[in-house]
């Protein structure tokens, strides 16, 4: 609610009060990922939820055809034409704005026609942590015009539009889970998503029983861009070596242990790794969305233990200090289990720990991680929560008045 009231001060103070009585607010989370590593771009399955950390946008239409943007977290603003929105090149110097101005230029392609506005932004997702600051930037403006301009996006293609606006625009080849879980997450319930055809379904994730933990190793790695585009092409290989025996493999979602195992002596060592970890990490993902609803919180954890060797000996995403931080997790009792999320290559650690465990749990790991590193560990107790979207006044916020 901070956020809220520096969004409407900031708003009055930039854009005058007249305009606060047309401004609309609106809201998109963050998200971490449970477990489903490096399959979406594979049309495998991912389990995330959406966080509590949103990135907020407050705005108004305009009075002409210039939208003017103004970050609170970059103390920055840019104006700019609608009109060119079409033809506009990302901006390197205010590149907070890239994912705003992605957005607009998507939807201006895909056909929406919008008017100018102006809009004040404020975020809680912690930046480069792997938590999706960016998708949620994005699905944030998409949700936010589309309200603003009675353009009614049905949700799945918004969801594309921002993936289309990251990969694109911004020049980031990610997958779909980030976008779709900052747009559809639920509250107090993980997403299961299938990224070949994109149906999904919610499983409860009961507070009571066990709290998610996010982990920030500090660490920014500046490889993460390229060793991601690596992976994809690799995997790409693979499929390729499959196919050649399997025609209807499309993507590493079509093959199982079986198909792989007989194929292995005819790939480049590295691109078998790679398909054994998605191969497993498909099984294992639809397994624990099954442990969660059966309640077994134990087989989850193993399962995200299980996932993580597999991200640092098969995928080869990870680094020194995610690693060390999973077992320090793995040390502290009620712990079920641990894991890297996102990328890779630094980012954050998730940790489902019962929640009487919690205290503990954060006290080890900051005191022996800083031991051991040097640096103090920001650590977000995160509860699942609702997807991008739009507040009506009363849903704990109170303007226009
Ligand atoms: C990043 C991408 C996602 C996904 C993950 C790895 O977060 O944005 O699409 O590929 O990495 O699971």
């Amino acid at each position: 609610m901070e956020c809220i009231a520096r969004l409407k001060e900031a708003f009055t103070r930039r854009f005058g009060p007249a305009a606060l009585s047309r401004t609309v607010l609106a809201a998109a989370p963050g998200r971490v990922n449970l477990i489903g590593e490096h399959t979406d771009y594979n049309d495998g399955f991912v389990l995330p939820i959406a966080i509590d950390r949103r990135i907020w946008i407050l705005g108004a239409p305009g009075e002409d055809e210039t939208v003017r943007l103004y970050s609170l977290d970059f103390r920055a603003e840019v104006t700019f034409p609608l009109a060119a929105v079409g033809t506009v090149a990302p901006d390197p110097k205010e590149r907070w704005s890239n994912y705003p101005r992605g957005v607009l230029w998507a939807l201006y392609e895909a056909g929406y026609r919008l008017g100018g506005f102006m809009a004040v932004v404020a975020g809680e997702v912690p930046q480069g942590a792997g938590l999706s600051s960016s998708a949620a930037f994005e699905v944030a403006t998409a949700v936010l015009v589309d309200r603003l301009f009675g353009l009614e996006i049905p949700a799945e293609k918004l969801i594309r539009l921002c993936q289309r606006a990251e990969n694109l625009f911004v020049g980031v080849n990610c997958g779909i889970m980030d976008q779709f879980i900052s747009r559809l997450g639920r509250a107090g319930h993980a997403l299961l998503l299938d990224c070949r055809d994109l149906s999904y379904r919610y499983y409860t994730l009961d507070p009571a029983e066990a709290r998610v933990v996010v982990v920030d190793t500090g660490i920014k790695h500046s490889l993460v861009a390229s060793e991601y585009n690596r992976r994809r092409q690799e995997c790409e290989r693979g499929v390729a070596v499959l196919q050649s025996r399997h025609p209807s493999v499309r993507a590493l979602r079509d093959a199982d242990a079986a198909m792989l195992a007989a194929l292995e002596p005819s790939m480049e060592p590295v691109v078998a790794k790679r398909c054994r970890h998605v191969i497993g990490e498909n099984d294992r993902t639809l397994a624990a969305a099954q442990a969660l609803a059966a309640g077994d919180l134990e087989l989850f954890g193993r399962l995200m233990y299980e996932s993580h060797a597999s991200l640092r000996d098969l995928y080869e995403v990870s680094c020194p200090e995610l690693d060390l931080l999973v077992e320090l997790a793995r040390g502290v009792p009620g712990v079920y289990g641990a894991r890297m999320t996102g990328a890779g290559f630094g980012g954050c650690t998730v940790n489902l720990v019962r929640p009487e465990a919690v205290e503990e749990f954060t006290a080890v790991v900051k005191e022996k991680y800083s031991a051991r590193t040097g640096k103090n560990p920001a650590v977000y107790l995160c509860r699942a929560a609702d997807g991008g979207k739009v507040f009506e006044t009363g849903e704990g916020f109170s303007f226009p008045d």
